[in-house]
Parts: structure tokens; C-alpha cells; sequence
């Protein structure tokens, strides 16, 4: 019925003289996608969907939308047009991630934009898990946690949301102590702060390959990261210019407050935890040609803070991004090349600070390295071997130590 549903209200809505954007039947067609994950679309759903983007350059509506249309249209059809990859598992062209080209103007309106999504992210992860264990939600049936591992599950959430919601002003307003009363309280006071437009991109960044239940965790906590690496690009860019421009006190203090968002986001290793390797096991069997090693955000942040090395750029790591490799190829600035061309200009004190600064961001991206490792190894157990052309977990145990910044003043 979902599927006939869904590839009818394509129809009517591919059939109407200048179809809307705002009328396009993203609902019917998320439900129908979610009932069999992507990677088993039904054949008539994916023609429907094909028949609507022919109408594309009909539809009338504001720009916004109808581009996200289009982009999202992209994204539902990634398996049958042969060009799934992470970006469109993810809905990375309709998450509301980082703009690396027009950012946000200052510091703290990032900081903000981040917390906010962060929370959203993960108020909807609860909303499943709390509607799943109350047998409210049909949604990716199989493999449900038990309880126990729900209340772990929402344990572990609100504390990767709680130091954002403390900025945002909202932690007292998540006060209960049994985590899912706590899950719920999140969601609650999540939908109070929501419009439709949020609503509706949570609907499109959310389409699983497989019906396993675990694979919402999967995904939701994969875009809590590229939120993460997407601020972080922001700000590491902003530390470049300080710098140039002569501000290293300002260099310094941005640079500390990235180390330290990157640090509560730490929490999300936990969460990311309480996933079911034998539901990994499964659903990943349809996610091949999807491997992080194509994030976009993840090679930027490391290239601006240095130039990588002539090994790594020519192998599968920059091979697998490349536009980020054009970019440092075409000569992108580094944070690391910043700092050896500005430091003489600087006193001694400013100097000593920002080089601090330095050590504490590499400390801290390499304990996300292992983290990453320990996580991978945790679900991948025997099987070694990668989605993204690598050897798998030799390759992460290779790279985990590589240097974060060559200079050493
Ligand atoms: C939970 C299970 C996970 C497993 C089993 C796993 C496994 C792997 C493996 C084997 C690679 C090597 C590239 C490849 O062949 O695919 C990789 C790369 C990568 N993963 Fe994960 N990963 C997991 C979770 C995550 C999460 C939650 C993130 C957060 C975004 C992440 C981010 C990355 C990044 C950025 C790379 C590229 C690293 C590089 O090229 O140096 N992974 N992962």
C-alpha cells in the first residue's frame, strides 16, 4: 500500500501542469522508502521518482526549494542512477551543515547554528528509539534493541546534546533522570523550537539502505560528526585569517574553543557504541561504495591544518575527494604554513600561546583518530576490510598516528 501510495502521489504530482515544489510528496515517498531501504526500492516508486525530476524545470516555488528538490531528488535516486557515495547516504546536500563558501560572519553565530542542529540531530535519534520502544513506530523493524540498551542508548545522546543545549540555554529543561523520560523531555522541548522547514529536512536526511533499526543511530550520529567537521573547517579557516591578519590572541582563543567543541564530541563514540554489530553486519552489506574516507569536511580539516604529505595526497585518502585535492593542490593555505610565515610578527608570549593551542587541537584530533579506530575495530571484528578501497583497519591503525601539524617551533 505504502509503495502504491507513494508512487500515485508522484504521478499526480508529475502530472500537474507546473507542479509546486512546496506540493512535491516528500512524505508519501520517504515512507515508502523507509518500508524497504533504499537499497530495495520498489521499481515503481524509483520510476515515479524518475518521472518527477524529468519535471524539474517546470516546477514553480521559491529557489530554495525547488534546488533542495532537485538536490534531494538526486540523493532518493543514488542507488538506481549508480552514484551512491556518502554524500548522498548521508543527504549531505540537504543537511544543514556548514556553507564553507559563505559562513556564518562570526564565531559565536557558528557556534550557535552547530548546537542547535547537534540538538535537533539528536532529539529525533531519541524520538525514534523512545517511539520504537514503546512499539509505536513501524520503521526499520528489524533487530530492535532491547531496553536496556535503549535507556544506554538515550544516556549517552543527552549527554553529546547537554554542553549545547547549556548554551543554547535549554540543559535545565532536560531534568528527569530515567534517560528515556530525559529522551523525551528532549524531543519535547525540541519540537517546541522547530519549524516545518526542520521538520522536513529531519524527513529527508533520513533514508536508511536497509530496515535494520540500528542504521538510524548509524546515520544520525555519522551527521552529528560531519556537523562537527563542517564547524571545525569554519573555524580553523577563521584562525588562517586571524593570523594574516595579524590577530594571534584571536587565532589562539578561536582555535581553543574548536578543540573544545571537538572534545564533547567525544560523546558521540559511546552512542555510536551501542550499536548492534550483528545490525552493522547487515546493513552494511548494502553500503558499499559509502565509506567516510569521502568526506569532504573530514580531508578539508585536515588539509587546513596542514598540507598533507605527497604520499597521502596521491593515495585513495585525497583520491577519494577530489575537489579538496584541486584546492590544496591549487596551493590552499594551511594553518600550519600560517603559523611559520606569521610568528615572526608576533611577540614571544603570543607566539608560546598559539603554539599551545596547536598541541592541544592535536591532541585532540588524534584521540578522535582513536577513538575512530576503536570503534571500527569494535564492529567490524574479524572482517578488517573497508567500504572506501582501503584495507580497512590497517589502514586506520596506519594513519592514526600521522602528525596533525609538521611544525614544531
Ligand atoms: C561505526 C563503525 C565504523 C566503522 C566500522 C568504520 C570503519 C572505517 C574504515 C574501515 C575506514 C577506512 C576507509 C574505508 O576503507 O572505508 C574508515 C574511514 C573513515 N571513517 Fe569510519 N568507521 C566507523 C564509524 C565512523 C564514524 C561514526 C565516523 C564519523 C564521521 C567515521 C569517519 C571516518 C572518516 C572521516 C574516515 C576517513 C579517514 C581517513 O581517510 O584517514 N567513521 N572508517
Amino acid at each position: 500500500m505504502t509503495q502504491a501510495d507513494a508512487a500515485l502521489s508522484l504521478a499526480m504530482w508529475s502530472g500537474t501542469d507546473r507542479p509546486a515544489a512546496a506540493a512535491f510528496p516528500y512524505e508519501q515517498v520517504v515512507l515508502a522508502l523507509l518500508a524497504t531501504g533504499k537499497h530495495r526500492a520498489d521499481p515503481g516508486v524509483v520510476e515515479a521518482l524518475r518521472s518527477a525530476r524529468a519535471r524539474l524545470t517546470d516546477v514553480r516555488g521559491p529557489q530554495r526549494q525547488r534546488a533542495r528538490l532537485a538536490r534531494w531528488l538526486d540523493i532518493a535516486l543514488d542507488k538506481s542512477d549508480g552514484c551512491y557515495d556518502y554524500q548522498s547516504y548521508l543527504g549531505l546536500g540537504v543537511l544543514p551543515v556548514f556553507d564553507l563558501v559563505h559562513p556564518p560572519a562570526t564565531a559565536a553565530a557558528a557556534l550557535r547554528h552547530h548546537d542547535r542542529v547537534l540538538a535537533l540531530l539528536l532529539s529525533d535519534l531519541c524520538r525514534f528509539e523512545v517511539s520504537a520502544a514503546a512499539r509505536q513506530t513501524h520503521v526499520l523493524p528489524r533487530l530492535r534493541p532491547g531496553i536496556d540498551r535503549v535507556r544506554k542508548r538515550c544516556r549517552f545522546a543527552l549527554a553529546a546534546a547537554r554542553p549545547g543545549l547549556g548554551r543554547l540555554g535549554l540543559a535545565d529543561q532536560i531534568y528527569a533522570e530515567d534517560p528515556i523520560t530525559a529522551a523525551s523531555q528532549l524531543v519535547y522541548v525540541m519540537d517546541l523550537l522547530t519549524n516545518t522547514d526542520d521538520h522536513l529536512i529531519l524527513r529527508l536526511t533520513m533514508l536508511p539502505v536497509d530496515t535494520y533499526h540500528d542504521e538510524y543511530l548509524f546515520l544520525r550520529v555519522l551527521q552529528c560528526f560531519e556537523l562537527l567537521f563542517s564547524l571545525l573547517v569554519v573555524d580553523v579557516q577563521d584562525v588562517i585569517s586571524s593570523l594574516f591578519a595579524g590577530r594571534a590572541r584571536l587565532a589562539s582563543s578561536r582555535l581553543d574553543a574548536a578543540t573544545g567543541v571537538l572534545q564533547e564530541a567525544q560523546a558521540l563514540w559511546p552512542l555510536i557504541a551501542t550499536m548492534q554489530p550483528a545490525a552493522f553486519a547487515h546493513f552494511r552489506q548494502n553500503t558499499e561504495g559509502a565509506s567516510a574516507i569521502q568526506s569532504r569536511a573530514y580531508k578539508l580539516l585536515e588539509s587546513l591544518c596542514a598540507r598533507p604529505a605527497e604520499d597521502r595526497l596521491s593515495s585513495v585518502a585525497y583520491l577519494s575527494v577530489p575537489d579538496v585535492r584541486a584546492k590544496i593542490v591549487a596551493g590552499q593555505a594551511s594553518l600550519d604554513e600560517a603559523f611559520r610565515a606569521t610568528r615572526d610578527r608576533f611577540g614571544a608570549a603570543s607566539v608560546a600561546e598559539l603554539h599551545q593551542a596547536m598541541e592541544r587541537f592535536a591532541v585532540t584530533i588524534l584521540r578522535w583518530r582513536r577513538s575512530h579506530l576503536g570503534i571500527a575495530t569494535r564492529m567490524l571484528g574479524t572482517d578488517e576490510s573497508g567500504t572506501g578501497n582501503t584495507s580497512g583497519l590497517p589502514y586506520l591503525a596506519t594513519e592514526k598516528d600521522r602528525q596533525v601539524f609538521r611544525t614544531s617551533p
